[in-house]
C-alpha cells in the first residue's frame, strides 16, 4: 500500500469511529445473503424476507433454519453432499459455498428457536 493510500484508510476508520450507532430500525435488520445464493437458490427457494418461495415445494431458507436439530454444521455438511440433495437441485457447490449458505441460514434463525439433540 502506498502512504498516500494508508493515509486514507486512517482517515475512513476515525470517521467511522465517529459516526453515532445506527437506529434500532437499522440494527435489526438481517444481514444479506451472499450475492450468488439468490441466484443459485432463489428460483425456488424464498432465500430473504418475506420467505414467500418461488417454487410452493421448496421451504424458504427461513423454515430450513427453524428446524429442530439443525445446526451451522448438519447444514454445512449437508449442502457439501449433492448426493443428499432432492432430485431437482441439480448443482454443486463448493466448500467455501456450502459454508456461506449455511452461516447465513443460521442467521434467519427466529429468537424462539431451540436446539433440539
Ligand atoms: C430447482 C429448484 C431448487 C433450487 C434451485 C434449489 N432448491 Fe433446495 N429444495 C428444492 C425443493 C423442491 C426442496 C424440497 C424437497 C423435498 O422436501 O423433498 C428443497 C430442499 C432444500 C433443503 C432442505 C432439505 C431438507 O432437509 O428437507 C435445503 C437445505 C435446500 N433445499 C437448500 C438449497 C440451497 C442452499 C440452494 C442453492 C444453492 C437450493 N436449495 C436450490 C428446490 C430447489
Amino acid at each position: 500500500m502506498t502512504r498516500h493510500a494508508l493515509a486514507l484508510a486512517l482517515i475512513a476508520g476515525s470517521l467511522a469511529a465517529c459516526q453515532t450507532t445506527a437506529p434500532a430500525s437499522q440494527q435489526a435488520v438481517q444481514p444479506d445473503p451472499p450475492a450468488f445464493v439468490e441466484a443459485a437458490c432463489g428460483g425456488c427457494h424464498a432465500v430473504e424476507p418475506p420467505f414467500l418461495s418461488p417454487n410452493p415445494g421448496a421451504p424458504s431458507f427461513e423454515a430450513i433454519a427453524n428446524r429442530e436439530g439443525l445446526s451451522e454444521d448438519t447444514l454445512g455438511a449437508w449442502l457439501k453432499d449433492a448426493h443428499n440433495y432432492p432430485e431437482i437441485m441439480d448443482f454443486d457447490l463448493s466448500a467455501e459455498q456450502a459454508d456461506e449458505i449455511a452461516e447465513y441460514m443460521i442467521t434467519l434463525r427466529r429468537g424462539d428457536y431451540r436446539q433440539v439433540k
